[in-house]
């Protein structure tokens, strides 16, 4: 923690746009408790500036969690988080969350279904598999925000 503050402090001083670093946006995690992947996607999150809070719930409440707030069931993944009024629902980057809260859409969040190999928390990027992020609108309808190629190394 100490070495981070110290990282933190140099990278304040050698970038001026790192001072939002300074401010880590909270991000609140449902999972259930032992999901390794989850907590990996956490890590991401920290990683990036963000300051996430984990939430251990049973499965059939976190499937009914999902639901209630909007996620359509072919975009479920193994985790919910809640940012900022927006719901992020699996392994998305965290570039995409913040180009999310930058333009903030009238939308209820973004998804990457499933668990694709080689997102943020599921392996490493060479060897990843394509995927496609996707915007949720209000009436569960969907558009791909962003797509991730085929890692190098496949
Ligand atoms: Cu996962
Ligand atoms: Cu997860």
């Amino acid at each position: 923690m100490k070495r981070f503050a110290q990282t933190l402090l140099i990278a304040i001083a050698l970038f001026p746009g790192a001072q939002a670093l300074a401010e880590a946006t909270p991000i609140e995690v449902r999972k259930t408790n032992g999901c390794g992947c989850c907590l990996s996607w956490m890590n991401h999150l920290e990683e990036n500036g963000f300051a996430p809070t984990g939430r251990d719930m049973f499965g059939d409440l976190l499937v009914r969690f999902k639901l209630d707030n909007g996620v359509p069931q072919r975009m479920v993944s193994c985790h919910t988080a809640v940012v900022d009024g927006y719901v992020i629902e699996g392994h998305v980057p965290t570039s995409d969350i913040r180009r999310l809260l930058e333009e903030r859409p009238d939308a209820v969040g973004l998804a990457v279904p499933g668990m694709p190999y080689g997102s943020p928390g599921m392996g490493p990027e060479e060897d990843r598999e394509a995927y496609d992020v996707f915007l949720i609108h209000k009436d569960g309808s969907t558009d791909i925000y962003s797509s991730y190629p085929e890692g190098q190394a496949k």
